[in-house]
């Protein structure tokens, strides 16, 4: 069996969903460049603000009425703000864009890799998991690609704008300034660092608390029947009040990040006042009254790049925490993929199927040892045995939804591992223990693998299966949904469309596992004689609970913990009293019984 590979770890996640920028430079540029000029903008307003005081205060001292250099400041003010205004527009557009392009690709990339993942994934992974991670995991990465744009250079624009006019109005407020960036940036470290553990704590508790729900509505039913209403009560009251509690504790650091901001911020501007104000008062030629404006709301504004900061922490800590989930999907390397020197299955295949010395297990411990068998093509086959005996393991190694781990299975005498997985899968009508039906038209689901098909042999396959006529007495016909928005139908009725669904594909070998269980024995029978027609020149496989079933078939094969107990007709395994026999002993009575009942409803 190949082993899983998964390259996360090779190249960080962060660079991986930096990667992720490349398909969209041009519209990363331009999210750049406006942002700079937004950034630009914003931290050059004060000083303008400064300059234009002065010359107000200038006017003022010499007693001019109207000065027109205040004009000229009005209109630059004006102007700034204009291209403020239309470089932080278009900085959102162009983020916008670039943001919901990488989600939709990221959400493509996850979709496309659980597509070609194998069985093993899925019963390794639980289906909320899966959901989780390609929901509302990328939903939150994808803040990386919003903030490292916006935040990231707005950081850098203001920074460089603020700090730069801040040191050119005078070195000694620009030191000033510098010397208080670090304290500011080790209190929102220190939220950071236990704000941060706390609110992916509490995730995780919103995650099992999705699942308590899930369940719960999921097993209804059981709950119901069991009475377990106050249980379930109590286990969901206990998650939810510790989501509470994580949440509570985490919004305390929250809440002291900022008076802590606004206290270290006033005492920087108080020396800003007391550095600027002397200066002022001792006629300093380089520190006018507008320029001490300017350092002071200049200084006031420097604690924003420092939350840019914080904002990319976040987005970079929860880039790498749940990026990596997400990759993890992305780069899994499905276990069952074709060799390179796989061929197709030929269009003129016959269906000859051997299992030759297989052995096989999910985990370590077997679950099938040693089997061989050869069922010839377009033959009938009964597999039984009991309950997790390995019927279903058995016949999942034909489509390959797993390899074996020792032996071989073959279709007309090729390795199936030497074969491409979808000429296999085409030559294979399946239809598992666990109907699945996707809320769909009925139509829709009878035609899923075999989209082209017509009405007419849509409702020949219906027919067979003994479907036709329910679905023709619904309102809606063959259009008519199933699932949430539409009807819901019967376990029998299910395994019928399955049947019909199987069918449709026009397979080479048909395989139905259990699949007439929820079928009563009459309908059962009529399905049977439909299919016998059907099923000519198609290798066949019955797994079944029900000696009736065993009538139609042509060999019989019984297994027992993993292995081969018994083969051959039912003649021949009557009289070996076996297994087989045991079993037809205990099951006859209820077939006798019903065969009467049956002869009696037919004669009335
Ligand atoms: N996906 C899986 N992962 C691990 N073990 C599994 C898996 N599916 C089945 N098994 C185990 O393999 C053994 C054989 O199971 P299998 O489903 O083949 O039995 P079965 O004969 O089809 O039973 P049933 O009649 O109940 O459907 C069981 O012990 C079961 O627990
Ligand atoms: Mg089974």
């Amino acid at each position: 069996m190949r082993k899983v590979k998964n390259k996360s770890g090779e190249k960080s996640t962060i660079r991986k969903l930096l990667g992720h920028f490349s398909s969209k430079k041009r519209t990363l540029l331009l999210v750049i460049v406006c942002t700079a000029m937004w950034g630009l903008v914003w931290s050059i307003t004060p000083y303008i603000t400064g300059l234009a005081f002065d010359v107000i205060y200038d006017s003022l001292e010499h007693h001019e009425i109207a000065n027109p250099k205040i004009l000229f400041y009005v209109l630059l003010l004006t102007f700034i703000a204009l291209s403020g205004f239309l470089a932080q527009g278009l900085a959102f557009f162009f983020v916008g864009n670039l943001h919901q392009d990488i989600f939709k690709k990221l959400r493509e990339e996850v979709f496309d890799s659980l597509q070609r993942q194998s069985h093993k994934y899925f019963g390794e992974h639980s289906t909320g998991e899966i959901i989780s991670r390609s929901t509302s995991d990328i939903g939150i990465v994808t803040n990386f690609f919003f903030a490292i744009p916006i935040n990231g250079t707005l950081m850098i624009s203001e920074f460089t704008v603020l700090l730069s006019l801040l040191f050119s109005i005078n070195l000694l407020i620009g030191i000033v300034c510098v010397l208080f960036l670090p304290i500011m940036w080790f209190t929102t470290r220190h939220f950071k660092k236990n704000f941060w553990p706390l609110y992916f704590d509490a995730r995780k508790q919103i995650g099992m608390l999705n699942k308590v729900i899930q369940e719960n509505i999921a097993g209804a039913i059981v709950s119901r029947v069991f009475d377990a209403r106050e249980k379930d009560l109590t286990r969901f009251d206990k998650d939810n009040s510790q989501y509470r509690d994580f949440m509570i504790k985490a919004h305390k650091y929250g809440a002291a990040v900022w008076p802590q901001m606004l206290l270290i911020g006033g005492i920087m501007v108080s020396i800003v006042i007391l550095l600027g104000g002397t200066l002022v008062m001792n006629n300093d030629m380089n520190m006018t009254a507008g320029l001490l404006i300017a350092s002071i709301m200049l200084s006031g504004r420097l604690f924003v790049p420092i939350n840019h900061i914080t904002r990319l922490g976040v987005v970079l800590g929860q880039g790498q925490a749940l990026g990596t989930r997400i990759f993890e999907v992305i780069e899994n390397i499905p276990v069952i993929i074709d060799d390179p020197g796989a061929i197709n299955l030929p269009d003129d295949g016959k269906g000859e199927i051997k299992f030759e010395d297989v052995s096989f297990g999910y985990k370590k411990e077997p679950v099938l040892e040693g089997i061989t068998l050869s069922i010839p093509a377009g033959s009938t086959l009964a597999l039984l045995g009991g309950t997790g005996s390995g019927k279903s393991s058995l016949i999942n190694l034909i489509p390959r939804f797993y390899d074996v781990t020792k032996g071989a299975v073959k279709i007309d005498g090729v390795d199936v591992r030497n074969l491409k997985l979808e000429s296999i899968r085409k030559k294979i009508g399946f239809c598992d223990q666990e109907t699945f039906l996707f809320s769909r038209k009925i139509g829709e689901n009878i035609a899923f693998g075999n989209p082209l098909a017509t009405k007419e042999e849509i409702v020949q396959v219906a027919k067979v299966s003994q479907i036709h006529e329910f679905v023709e007495s619904l309102p809606n016909g063959y259009n008519t949904i199933i699932g949430e928005r539409g009807i819901t139908l019967s376990g029998g009725q299910r395994q019928r469309l399955s049947i019909a669904r199987a069918l449709l594909a026009d397979p080479l070998i048909v395989i139905f596992d259990d699949a007439l269980s929820s079928v009563d024995v009459k309908t059962e029978r009529k399905i049977q004689d439909a299919l016998e027609a059907l099923l000519e020149n198609r290798t066949t496989i019955f797994i079944t609970q029900r000696l009736s079933t065993i009538k139609f078939t042509d060999w019989i094969v019984i297994m027992d913990k993993g292995t081969i107990a018994e083969q051959g007709t039912h003649t021949d395994l009557l009289s070996k009293n076996g297994i087989y026999k045991r079993l037809f002993e205990t099951q006859i009575d209820g077939v006798l019984d019903l065969e009467i009942i049956e002869e009696v409803e037919d004669e009335t």
